[in-house]
């Protein structure tokens, strides 16, 4: 394993398709590594361009705009932070040799589809899911929905994430503006959508789960504690770590992270939902990637889930050890304005353990996340009262 100079003719490169807060933080890990990091996203400014080397804007779901790119930058790595992307076309870029895709190719493809995790998790490796099935019209998912799901239900696109296109349905009446909406809230829109039985669950985790080399050069499976996390329309609001629960939920949530996992193959983090039940554990989907409620790692870990990501992904060895238990709240715009500033940081930084991340986003918008509040703590109880306190301590305003 050799990490060259960046910016010479030996640099070591990395592509990130993708750049939001999330990616951000995988770019400074790089940058910590002395990689060179080129930033990929569909607009300008993107939180993660603004600390990498070089960057660009086009659609990632575009081959040729895509492959003038890979071609002008040659990386050695490519990792999708997002899931709308040319994914065929990426196949055609790992079989010619000419990069490699992390964690791997069949982890991007598959999870870039509700209908291919699905299939893969329930009917390949029998692991425990909500009851689902797959409709192409409103009439398709009306007969699925009273013949095989029943109420309540979710309906979701196939492709889409933070929640966009889901509804929750109660009776037959509910049905059909289901369907408009998820295949309006769809990013790419394919007209299929989900059904899902609703589980009622206790509470429900984030696994991250990372796929790295030990140190005889063997691919080794780690877990992070539990994250646990509070959702409002389909979107987190604050996640904790560690949640607690039950040796056996635990045990067999890790079974079904190591399963899912070991299926999709590579190198790198995954954040595996589960939804837990007293003892009993659902499957409900998987990020080849770092995990949104996972930001609270960056004040609860030895190494954040970013820092996991970019270590693992370049064959470095990783350590998931909790550091002190910790919270994070997100900040959202509130306005929907091209320019806000942020109010109040000064007094959420003077209580005891608090961090915060302002992305950097060059627009606003009411529900969009902004910015992250980071707690940590002697107990868990006492990072989300912090991480609620600085909350109340942060105001957006519109540029006057
Ligand atoms: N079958 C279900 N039973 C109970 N709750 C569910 C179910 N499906 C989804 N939810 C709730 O909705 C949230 C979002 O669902 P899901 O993770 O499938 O969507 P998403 O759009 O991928 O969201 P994200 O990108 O934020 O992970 C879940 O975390 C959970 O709180
Ligand atoms: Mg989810």
């Amino acid at each position: 394993m050799k990490i060259g100079t960046p910016l010479s003719p030996f640099a070591t490169k990395v592509m990130l398709l993708g750049a939001g807060e999330l990616g951000k933080e995988v770019i400074i890990s790089f940058q910590r590594l002395g990689i060179e990091v080129i930033a990929v996203d569909r607009y300008n400014n993107a939180p993660g361009q603004q600390v990498a080397h070089r960057s660009y804007v086009i659609d990632m779901t575009n081959e040729s705009e895509l492959r003038e790119v890979i071609q002008k930058e040659n990386p050695d790595y490519i990792v999708p932070e997002i899931e709308a992307i040319n994914t065929e076309f990426l196949s055609e870029v790992v079989s010619e040799g000419q990069a490699k895709v992390f964690p791997s190719l069949r982890a991007v493809q598959l999870t870039m589809n509700r209908e291919g995790i699905r299939k893969l998790a329930s009917e390949e490796l029998g692991l425990p899911t909500s009851n689902y099935g797959f409709a192409r019209s409103c009439r398709d998912l009306k007969n699925l929905i009273l013949e095989k799901i029943n109420f309540p239900c979710f309906v979701k696109p196939t492709m889409s994430s933070s929640g966009k296109g889901q509804s929750l349905v109660r009776s037959e009446s509910e049905i059909e503006s289901a369907w408009n909406y998820a295949a309006s809230g769809g990013r790419v829109d394919q007209g299929i959508v989900i059904a899902e039985s609703l589980i009622d669950f206790d509470y429900e985790i984030t696994l991250l789960t990372v796929r790295s080399k030990d140190s005889k050069g063997n691919t080794c499976t780690k877990f992070c504690d539990p994250i646990g996390h509070l959702q409002e329309n389909g979107d987190y609001i604050e996640s904790f770590q560690p949640q607690p629960m039950s040796k056996k939920a635990l045990d067999k949530s890790k079974n079904i992270a190591k399963l899912i996992t070991d299926a999709l193959g590579g190198l790198g983090i995954f954040g595996v939902e589960l939804f837990v039940k007293k003892d009993d554990v659902w499957f409900s989907e998987v990020s080849p990637r770092p995990h949104d409620t996972g930001m609270v790692t960056m004040a609860s870990q030895t190494q954040s889930e970013f820092e996991l990501h970019a270590k693992a992904i370049l064959g470095l060895p990783v350590d998931t050890s909790l550091l002190r238990p910790g919270a994070s709240k997100v900040i959202y715009g509130d306005h929907d304005a091209d320019e806000i500033y942020f109010e109040g940081v000064d007094q959420a930084l003077q209580i005891p353990g608090i961090d915060i991340r302002l992305f950097g986003k060059p627009k606003s918008f009411k529900k969009r996340r902004m910015g992250v509040i980071l707690a940590s703590s002697d107990t868990v109880k006492a990072a989300i009262n912090n991480a609620k306190k600085a909350s109340s301590k942060i105001k957006t305003k519109i540029k006057a």
